[in-house]
């Protein structure tokens, strides 16, 4: 074999050589990448991980959820003060008073086809205000059709309510 042959070939082992080392340099290195943890990727990636609740965890929370429900549900359908059932709704005159010149005023006011109902001595002033709840959500005795609760709501009226009584007295 003539020597400059002999020379190409063993510099092309040394060449192979040296690129089995970088593959196995590679290989470690991906490895090692491979055995970051998710801490660390979360970390690197600046990820805050929401924790997961186990099956167990989530079911106890839901019966906890419904059986708070069903406990308010059931106030509620009794009307105790505590509930937040129709009985404990506290008017607030001053806020009854922006509800009113919303809901009431272009009928009950001066220029309005409706009653004065904020004169002491009228008929509202004796109302309760379940009465007037009554009143405005039926209709009956209105003379206008009947006000929903998506229009005026419970509190409203309730306040509403604290505002004629403040206003034209008990
Ligand atoms: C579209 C007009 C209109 C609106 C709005 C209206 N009312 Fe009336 N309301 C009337 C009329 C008209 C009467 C008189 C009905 C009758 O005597 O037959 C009346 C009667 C009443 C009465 C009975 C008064 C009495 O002397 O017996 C009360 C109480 C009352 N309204 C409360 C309210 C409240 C509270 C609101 C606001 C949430 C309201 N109304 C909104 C037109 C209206």
């Amino acid at each position: 074999m003539p020597r400059r042959f002999a020379t190409i070939q063993a510099r092309s082992r040394r060449g192979r050589a040296a690129l089995l080392v970088s593959l196995v340099l590679i290989t470690v290195a991906v490895a090692a990448c491979g055995r970051a943890t998710e801490e660390e990727i979360n970390q690197a990636l600046g990820i805050t991980p929401t924790p997961t609740e186990s099956a167990e965890q989530i079911a106890a929370a839901t019966e906890r959820a419904e059986s708070a429900a069903a406990t308010r549900e059931a106030a509620i359908a009794s009307g105790s003060p505590e509930s937040g059932g129709v009985a404990a709704l506290a008017g607030n005159p001053a806020r009854g008073q922006t509800q009113y010149s919303l809901y009431c005023l272009q009928c009950h006011g001066p220029a309005g086809q409706g009653p004065n109902i904020l004169e002491p001595g009228n008929p509202a002033a004796a109302m309760t205000y379940e009465e007037l709840l009554t009143l405005v959500r039926e209709g009956t005795g209105h003379g206008v059709a009947p006000i929903p609760n998506y229009l005026v709501s419970d509190q409203s009226l309730a306040d509403i309510h604290a505002y004629i009584e403040a206003q034209a007295g008990s």
